[in-house]
């Protein structure tokens, strides 16, 4: 019964603790009625928690949803709003915005003592409050990887999923006060034991930057995945240092997308879409995936269950494995988008694959600096 009780107050804020606290008190000196309406109180104040508010960045002009249960710094993250952070808990004063209008409610205690002229101006800190109404704040939201900050986090293995013989996605989860700050397409250097560090692309969206994902290939010369596929267990330390790269989404662009992915190369791919949901971008995104044989479209279940969930989301699974192939491919692929001309492309395959997509797309009349290289994802040295 304790721990039941703890259980839920640990899921409370501070104003419905020290409700709970007051009608246990009540029914203790037999006041049933004060507890009942105290009770009634509080269903109230959930249910208006129940609300979503707007909230408006300057001077970016950004907008996100925020439910009144979230912080602003989790709401703004679930939306793909990338926004200045660094320890999400309250310690480090990163998150410190100013009000221009709107109300928050204190959600969380914070170390961070704020200094009298910020308190005065209205400074807030995202992760520690929660939207009371509709909001404009001032934060610039992060448009470039220059300004990400590189981190080292100790994270512990959640899951090494098998799919098939050839393939693992590795699950790692950072401590909650230290979660990994990153832009869709990054990667990050992983190290286990005395092993060099390996650098993956991160294969999840940022707006859960505490659960990263990362795809492997079994490959007997990649000391990294051989230890994955053979050695790594639930808790094992992992040590993250990152992220580095370039290969983002812009998402000030309504252009259509098109994702060319090859094998494993679809872990930066998958993040961008991901980030592109997050952001509710309405433009259609097509996707290709080439792997040398059909297990190698190892997440060939979830893009059909992203083409049933989506109003405009189509791929398109190709089998080859030579160099020679490539022209070929890449030229049915640019014949198969059905906006060449007009799109932005993304591609994450081998150099000469990504070479041969890039050219192709331009002999159909894309722009050159519309499409993006993220080349090396298939050796793991890049
Ligand atoms: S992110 Fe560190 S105080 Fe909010």
């Amino acid at each position: 019964m304790v721990n039941a009780i703890a259980a839920i107050a640990a899921k409370m804020n501070g104003m419905e603790r020290q409700a709970m606290a007051a009608v246990i008190t009540l029914l203790v000196e037999g006041s049933t009625a004060a507890a009942g309406a105290i009770i009634v109180s509080c269903a109230l104040i959930r249910k208006a928690k129940a609300m979503s508010y707007t909230i408006r960045l300057l001077p970016g002009g950004h907008e996100f949803q925020a439910e009144a249960h979230e912080t602003l710094l989790d709401a703004a993250l679930r939306c793909g709003v990338n926004v200045h952070y660094n320890c999400n808990s309250g310690t480090c004063g990163g998150c410190g915005v100013r009000v221009v209008s709107g109300r928050v409610e204190e959600e969380r205690f914070h170390d961070y003592v704020m200094k009298e002229p910020e308190k005065r101006q209205g400074h807030v800190l995202l992760c520690s409050v929660t939207a009371a109404s509709d909001m404009v704040i001032e934060s610039i939201a992060t448009a470039s990887a220059d300004e990400i900050p590189r981190q080292s986090i100790d994270a512990k293995v959640m899951k090494v999923e098998s799919i098939g013989d050839d393939y693992r996605v590795l699950h790692l989860r950072t401590p909650r006060t230290h979660t990994l700050r990153f832009l869709a397409g990054q990667q990050v250097a992983l190290q286990v034991a005395d092993l060099p560090p390996r650098r993956l692309f991160i294969a999840s969206c940022p707006c859960n930057g505490m659960v990263l994902q990362f795809h492997l290939r079994r490959d007997a010369a990649d000391a990294f995945a051989v230890h994955v596929f053979n050695h790594m267990a639930i808790h094992d330390p992992v040590r993250i240092d990152g992220p580095v790269g370039d290969f983002i989404l812009d998402d000030d662009s309504v252009r259509p997308l098109v994702m060319v992915a090859q094998e494993t190369g679809f872990a930066p791919i998958k993040s961008l879409i991901e980030h592109a949901i997050a952001l509710e971008l309405p433009q259609p995104q097509r996707l290709f995936w080439v792997a040398p044989a059909p297990d190698g479209h190892y997440l060939e279940n979830y893009c059909r269950a992203l083409k049933d969930s989506l109003d405009d989301f189509d791929f398109t699974l190709l089998l080859a494995r030579h160099d020679g192939e490539w022209p070929r491919l890449a030229a049915a692929m640019a014949a198969a988008a059905s906006t060449p001309a007009a799109c932005d492309v993304y591609v994450c395959a081998a150099p000469t694959l990504a070479e041969a997509v890039r050219q192709a797309f331009i002999q159909r009349g894309a722009c050159a600096g519309r499409i993006k290289l993220a080349s090396g994802a298939m050796t793991g040295v890049c």
